[in-house]
């Protein structure tokens, strides 16, 4: 796709050292076309956990942008991602958010491809193809490179560019410490949560990334539940990599605490997972020191584009938000869990998830209406002209080591009042809507002149 002088405008006016993002991004179908280039096909997105494909014939369907995505380990034990439309008129050929088959048959005339993806069954072959059609140049288009991390499965169509943990860059550090701090590994709770909200990716990844400034105001009626209290003043927000973290917590760190004292959040659910994360934070300062055992858990956070997660004492989860247009935001979210918690454990941080963040938990419908309500501010002819405001602690930004009083600790950091984490979101985003695209040119079809 080339890019002309008016959407390189569009592009070039985020001006994220000073705070100040073009709300013409969040609308402009120009803009979105180009981030489903440059964003969604240059880069890599998240696909699903190895538990969820554990087993051969297992899958799971996801989107990476808009293409819809099966993830599926092959009878030969190896997890493809394979692009969820047949390859006669388009029709996706799985329907199921997840199992576990020996082959996809398409709905439509009947198509029947392997776990692998190769085309294996074509009703009418010999009476209506003989000598017309090859089924090996037909099976599902597969992903480019699929990479994991700790389990974490990743795809991108780029066929160069750096590897997934090249890419993560120093955002290992952090997510290390909320997916990889018990050595059993995680669980995702089977069944994901899907639903859509009427706004722009963009709005839903930026508020994960960073903005603990709606809380108080935004969630006052949960707090009146007693689900919160005030919110703190004390608190970090880190980007490092492509990540972001950030959590407030009203006690401030103290030298001697020894990696074993928790950060007190401004949740008053009761603390659920307090003696296993106790031991968690033991282990691992043994490990990589005090000053980095104390964040767990980590609170809120994202990395680019569209990968979030909660890590509380309450309750853990994952989220991803796939595009949907320019004003309408798909999101898939599961439960996780440590696989060494007790099984009552377990069960207790389930119920707390979907008490507050699943689709009708009562924080998660507070967020929808600030995302959806936000959209409609900026679409008009005059409110697509304006920019937001993203200077909350402009120039108060120090290193993450300071911040955290770890040398081990990458990144840079900001008090909990920052924005600064969105604005390096939007650092990322104008990189990359700005460089040049590797995602393949569809290749022509076999026997097409
Ligand atoms: Fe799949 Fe026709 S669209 S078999
Ligand atoms: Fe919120």
């Amino acid at each position: 796709m080339t890019v002309g002088s008016h959407l390189a405008d569009l592009v070039g006016a985020v001006q994220y050292d000073k705070g100040l993002v073009a709300r013409s991004i969040f609308v402009d179908p120009e803009v979105y076309a180009l981030e489903l280039d440059r964003i969604f096909a240059n880069n890599w997105l998240f696909l699903g956990h190895e538990s969820q494909v554990a087993e051969p014939g297992d899958f799971i369907t996801t989107y990476m942008g808009e293409d819809p995505i099966i993830v599926s380990r092959g009878h030969d034990g190896h997890v493809r991602a394979l692009l969820n439309a047949c390859r006669h008129r388009g029709m996706r050929v799985c329907r199921s958010d997840e199992g576990n088959t020996s082959f996809f048959q398409c709905p439509y005339h009947a198509w029947t491809y392997s776990s692998a993806g190769e085309l294996e069954g074509v009703p009418k072959f010999r009476l209506g193809y003989a000598g017309v059609l090859d089924k090996k140049e037909w099976g599902l288009r597969e992903v480019t490179r699929v990479e994991s991390y700790r389990g974490f499965l990743f795809g991108n169509w780029a066929p160069e560019g750096p590897s997934l943990e090249e890419w993560l860059g120093d955002f290992t550090t952090y997510f290390d410490l909320i997916f990889a701090r018990d050595p059993a590994g995680i669980e995702v709770v089977p069944g994901a949560h899907r639903w859509t909200v009427d706004t722009n990716w963009k709005i839903a990844s930026e508020n994960f990334a960073a903005d603990m400034y709606h809380v108080e105001h935004s969630h006052a009626r949960p707090a009146e539940l007693g689900l919160m209290q005030a919110m703190p003043d004390e608190g970090y927000q880190i980007s490092a990599g492509m990540g972001f973290v950030g959590h407030a917590f009203t006690r401030p760190v103290s030298e001697d605490a020894g990696g074993e004292e928790p950060l007190h959040s401004y949740w008053t659910l009761p603390n659920i997972q307090t003696e296993f994360l106790a031991e968690m934070r033991k282990q691992v300062a043994e490990e990589k020191g005090a000053a980095l055992a104390r964040l767990i858990p980590l609170g809120h956070g994202a990395l680019f584009p569209t990968f979030a997660f909660l890590d509380l004492e309450q309750f853990r989860l994952m989220r991803v938000h796939h595009p949907q247009g320019p004003d309408r935001t798909l999101i898939h979210q599961w439960c996780v869990l440590d696989r060494s918690l007790p099984a009552d454990v377990k069960d207790a941080v389930r119920k707390q998830y979907e008490l507050t963040f699943g689709p009708a938990g009562l924080l998660e419908q507070d967020d929808g209406e600030n995302w959806r309500e936000c959209q409609n501010g900026m679409r008009g002819f005059i409110g697509r002209q304006l920019d937001s405001n993203m200077m909350l602690g402009l120039g108060l930004e120090k290193s993450a080591s300071e911040i955290v009083g770890d040398d081990n600790a990458p990144g840079v950091a900001g008090g909990i009042w920052s924005e600064g984490n969105q604005r390096r979101f939007y650092e990322h985003w104008q990189r990359f809507m700005q460089a040049p695209s590797s995602a393949p040119a569809s290749e022509p079809s076999p026997g097409r002149g």
